[in-house]
């Protein structure tokens, strides 16, 4: 088993560049077998979710190339509608070509997806929108075999919760619905208008995407395209949260400013001067970070849950009480009992709230990564803690982001992987 070992301490001091964001490029993967012919999707990270997506698209039968940060899909020759078990517990994200597969063949089966545990992570929404447009699901040994032999049929859908994968996965097999699909309270992440944006260039009429309403014209003639991938707003986050943990300066280059709002206001308060020029985002931490009085994860435009864990490493050093409140999922938190073993003060109330007693300096430990964002999490403590902090179960961290060692290493830090 794979481990980082972080000797803390350094302030780090330096540019990265920024890799493309893994929510945007799962679910444009996905989406490359919904439309026929060739596809050439540009900064796509090296991470193995995205090899894992990669292997359910060979699966179909789609043929792959990998360049670098490029990857070149040619869906012509799809032929298969189903999806083994293995495949589909590998990540969360797989269960996005379930809307991809129903709009190319209007029959898809899969088994219910893996990813991380931070919560109870339902699949009731994506499965009561694909039923009102007129998919019958049968759940059978937890096989969802799915088919509409009447087609597949535009509605109107209301989101009881703005949910991401429930959105794209909504988009997706409208793709091929007969008539219009609208979308309300629909997510408005970034990555949602990434993926409409690229299939608008494939030829779907896409309107409104990024926004509460989304329509969706079915029965476009669609054909693969070319596209970049969005820059990843939640890795930005982490190495921002980097500079702030060891009082260092990092300049991040290719990000998008507004996508980043939401935690930019967060590093502010905490007491990092966020500056930007020339595309790229300057973050220098003050002597000591100021505590946040309160922070709540909502779906975006809010502060994201997936740079809780982050934000929370940093204020566990910051002068007074932050309060976090986790409101998208019901087990964010498994990174606090590793953070304490680095002398952290937190304590959880109510299952959902943390309330972080900032402390002079954390110590390094033993700790292991129990999920994606809470090991990067324990990455950015082990960079502000005094001696070594060793990290388990850094494939969590692999799935997120790419070549983290050597990236940290280039802005001055102390950490290998052994
Ligand atoms: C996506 C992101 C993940 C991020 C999350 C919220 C990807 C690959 N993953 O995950 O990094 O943390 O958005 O921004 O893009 N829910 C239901 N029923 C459903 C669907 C969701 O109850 O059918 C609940 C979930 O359990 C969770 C909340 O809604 O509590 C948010 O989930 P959702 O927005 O769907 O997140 P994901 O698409 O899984």
């Amino acid at each position: 088993m794979k481990k980082l070992v972080i000797n803390g301490g350094k302030v780090l001091d330096g540019k990265i560049i920024l890799q493309g964001s893994k929510n945007s490029a799962l679910p444009i993967l996905a989406a490359t077998v919904a439309v026929s012919g060739i596809s050439v999707i540009h900064n796509c990270p090296m991470l193995t979710d995205i090899s894992a997506a990669l292997k359910i698209l060979e699966h179909t039968g789609c043929k792959i190339k990998r360049e670098g940060h490029t990857v070149i899909v040619d869906s012509t020759s799809a032929y298969r509608c189903s999806i083994p078990e293995k495949m589909m517990r590998e990540m969360r994200s797989s269960i996005i070509f379930l809307g991809a597969l129903l709009a190319r063949f209007g029959v898809a089966q899969v088994t219910p997806p893996g990813g991380c545990e931070i919560g109870l992570r339902p699949i009731d929404l994506h499965l009561s929108a694909l039923r009102s447009m007129g998919v019958e699901i049968s759940d059978c040994a937890c096989v969802l075999a799915c088919k509409a032999p009447q087609g597949i049929k535009g509605c109107h859908i209301n989101l009881v919760f703005p949910s991401v994968g429930a959105t794209e996965n909504i988009m997706l097999a409208s793709l091929s619905a007969h008539g219009e699909t609208v979308i309300s309270n629909a997510a408005r992440e970034p990555e949602i208008k990434d993926l409409a944006d690229f299939l608008n260039k494939c030829g779907a009429e896409i309107k409104g995407a990024g926004q509460s309403v989304i329509r969706i014209k079915g029965s476009a003639k669609l054909k693969g395209s070319e596209h970049t991938i969005i820059p990843d707003r939640i890795v930005a986050s982490t190495y921002m949260a980097c500079a702030a943990c060891t009082g260092g300066k990092v300049a991040v280059s290719g990000v998008c400013k507004e996508h980043l709002l939401p935690a930019i206001s967060a590093f502010e308060t905490a007491g990092c001067n966020i500056s930007f020029k020339n595309g790229e985002l300057i973050t220098k931490a003050p002597k000591r970070l100021s505590r946040i009085k309160s922070l709540r994860t909502m779906p975006y435009p809010g502060f994201p849950t997936d740079s809780q864990a982050i934000v929370m490493a940093m204020l566990a050093t910051a002068d007074g009480t932050s309060i976090i409140t986790e409101k998208i999922f019901e087990n964010r938190f498994r990174h606090v009992p590793e953070l304490i073993k680095m002398g952290a003060d937190i304590r959880i109330e109510d299952g959902c709230v943390a309330i972080v007693e900032g402390v002079r300096r954390l110590k390094g430990a033993c700790v292991s990564a129990s999920d994606l964002r809470g090991g990067s999490a324990l990455a950015v403590a082990a960079l502000g803690a005094e001696d070594e902090t060793v990290i388990d179960n850094i494939y969590h961290i692999d799935r997120g982001c790419e070549a983290l060692e050597q990236s940290l290493s280039q802005l001055g830090a102390e950490i290998k992987r052994v």
